[in-house]
């Protein structure tokens, strides 16, 4: 690869250095000069339109947007000067004029407002044009976040955010003059919308309280708060969170952009259901649905363990606890009994002999046709599905869609399969749409396990045979391959597994899933074994079905209360790091188990 040109001008009488084709903000910022900004985001295409990154360059008549012109070789730029400045406080007057800045009524007041921050920059205390104040629409009908158009400063950074980072372009601008607003598909709502994926990217990138957090309004800005890096453990993907914290409390949860699994995207899981989504919290342990100390809970559960066989005691783990649950795990098997973890459908196989994907959300954008096989991404791995989308819809990349119901992926896909073809006459003409392909990815899902899965795999594999196509295998659940090198068995067949032998003390990890485990009880064979067993004791964060049918229920520690580790579909070792002590009584899950089984 040829090293890029550098490239040397002066900004502001200082000596910058950068690369051809960087432009003058991207210069100034690398080299420590600052330029104001609005519209501007990293990792987003320049746009150019707030024209608050204004610089002269000497020697040319024109005052240009230094976010959208490329840096020249020995220019000398100015920043600040009189002109400038009188320039930038006349456009922010304009925008604070335009619609409702009143900032005392404002969640984003005082510290996390771009435009508040520029304004306050620009010492700005009043302005010289009419106030305008249209009446604009508010949109709250989407579950986590709502609109309020009174304070957009049309700078697209939703409408791009939303277009580049997941893929769907739901958000654009419509209109004219003063009436010129963000619209949601044809001009609809959040609520109704069908594209939208809730994923809350927008909401992070608007500069101004134009969208919201429902969930954190006036919790306290986000300047103020405590911020720590840590991982997503709701899919196996493991993306790097940035959770907010303020007085015990999660404020906002973005995406990490240093993560090289997620780039600071997230999606609906990771941004808002961990924490926005309202669940009665077990706090306390509780004997048959009443509250007890730790000492008469523990003392419960080891007379009932003690009165079982060691083949009559079973162990069920949900397959997102930590590596260091595992471990302990692995450290008591000799106490325990039957141990194993309860996976998705397919999933059992799936990962069973895990074969990680090094570096694949680093290469799929790369790739210049993906093969999905037996996967729903959209539904259960939402950054994995923004990536294909965005590789697909913005790098020109072909879609393949086998084995899957239909999801909003399907839309841009050349061909889409939901149930398997033997006609020659169809493989032919994958063949042929494959023909041209040079660096193919073939991303599989569970279901690439059944006899179906693995047939379309096997023609798949023919097809691109000459061309050494990325293999991408990705579980639904967080931490299941990690769990089964530990050696701790994935079973999907809960109730069958159970009736292998009798059970007399049976205890369930939930650990913080969002259902509580509840799921188990969907199958009524292992409702039935939840009967039989003498003793059910269910470790868990939330209140469920499944806590109401439990002995003794034990509380456990939930994703930000958490230390540890996570292993992710491509094998990074990921920090779970503790962002909150943990609530009331509540532990770890492998503190718990070692009280319960050392
Ligand atoms: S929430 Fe996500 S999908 Fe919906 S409009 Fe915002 S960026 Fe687009
Ligand atoms: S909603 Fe926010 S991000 Fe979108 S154009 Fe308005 S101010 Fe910019
Ligand atoms: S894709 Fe998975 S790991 Fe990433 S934010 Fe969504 S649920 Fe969390
Ligand atoms: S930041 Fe350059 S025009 Fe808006």
């Amino acid at each position: 690869m040829i090293a890029p040109k550098k490239i040397t001008l002066t900004i502001d009488g200082k000596l910058c250095e950068g690369e051809a084709g960087q432009t003058i903000l991207e210069i100034a910022r690398t080299n420590g000069v600052v330029i104001p900004t609005l519209c501007y985001m990293k990792n987003l295409t320049p746009w150019g339109g707030c024209r608050l990154c204004i610089v002269e360059i000497e020697g040319s008549p024109k005052i240009v947007p230094s976010c959208t012109t490329p840096a020249q070789e020995g220019s000398k730029v100015n920043t600040k000067t009189d002109r400038l400045v009188g320039l930038r406080k006349a456009t922010l007057e304009l925008l604070f004029s335009e619609r409702n800045h009143f900032c005392p009524m404002c969640q984003l007041n005082k510290g996390d407002c771009g435009l508040q921050h520029q304004g306050l920059a620009h010492g700005i205390t009043g302005i010289r044009y009419p106030y305008l104040y249209p009446a604009m629409p508010v949109d709250v009908t989407a579950k986590y976040f709502g609109m309020d158009q009174n304070r957009c400063i049309l700078c697209t950074r939703c409408v791009r955010t939303c277009d580049e980072q997941e893929g769907v372009h739901t958000l654009d601008v419509a209109k004219r003059g003063i009436k010129n607003q963000v619209v949601v598909d044809m001009n609809g709502t959040f609520g109704e919308s069908t594209t939208c994926t809730q994923c809350g990217a927008c909401v992070a990138n608007c500069p101004t309280g134009t969208l919201f957090d429902k969930a954190n309004a006036f919790r306290g800005q986000l300047v103020s708060c405590q911020q720590v890096l840590t991982t997503c453990t709701e899919c196996s993907v493991g993306c790097g969170l940035k959770v907010f914290t303020k007085e015990s409390r999660v404020v906002s949860v973005w995406g990490d952009p240093d993560s090289l699994v997620n780039k600071g995207h997230l999606c609906v899981k990771g941004r808002y259901q961990t924490w926005a989504e309202p669940r009665e919290r077990i706090i306390t342990p509780l004997i048959k649905g009443k509250p007890a100390t730790w000492k008469e809970a523990l003392a419960a559960i080891r007379k009932a363990s003690d009165a079982a066989k060691k083949t009559e005691r079973a162990l069920l783990v949900a397959p997102r606890v930590t590596n260091e649950t595992a471990q302990t795990i692995a450290k008591l098997a000799g106490k325990i009994g039957r141990i194993a973890s309860y996976v998705g459908s397919n999933e059992a196989a799936f990962v069973a002999k895990p074969e990680y994907s090094a570096n694949a959300m680093v290469k799929l954008p790369d790739a210049d046709a993906i093969i999905i096989i037996g996967g729903q991404p959209s539904r259960d791995n939402g950054v994995v599905a923004a990536t294909i989308r965005t590789t697909v819809r913005k790098r020109g990349a072909k879609l393949f869609i086998f084995l899957a119901p239909t999801t909003n992926l399907d839309q841009y896909a050349n061909v889409s399969a939901p149930t398997p073809s033997q006609d020659e006459s169809f493989w032919n003409d994958v063949a042929a749409k494959l023909a041209g392909v040079q660096r193919p990815a073939v991303v599989c899902g569970p279901d690439v396990t059944t006899a179906d899965g693995k047939a379309v795999l096997a023609r798949i594999t023919k097809i691109l045979a000459d061309r050494s196509p990325l293999m991408v295998g990705v579980p639904v659940s967080a931490n299941a391959m990690s769990l089964a090198c530990s050696g701790i068995v994935p079973v999907e067949n809960v109730g069958a597994w159970l009736a292998e032998k009798p059970v007399k003390f049976l205890h369930i990890v939930a650990s913080d899933a969002p259902d509580g485990g509840a799921r188990l009880l969907e199958d009524s064979a292992v409702a039935a074994q939840l009967k039989q067993a003498g003793c059910v004791v269910v470790q868990a964060s939330y209140k469920s079905a499944l806590t109401d049918a439990a002995t003794v229920v034990l509380p456990a520690a939930i994703w930000c209360e958490k230390t540890g580790t996570v292993t992710n579909f491509e094998g990074r070792q990921l920090p779970v790091r503790s962002v909150l002590a943990v609530a009331g009584e509540a532990r770890e899950d492998g503190t718990i188990l070692e009280s319960v089984f050392a």
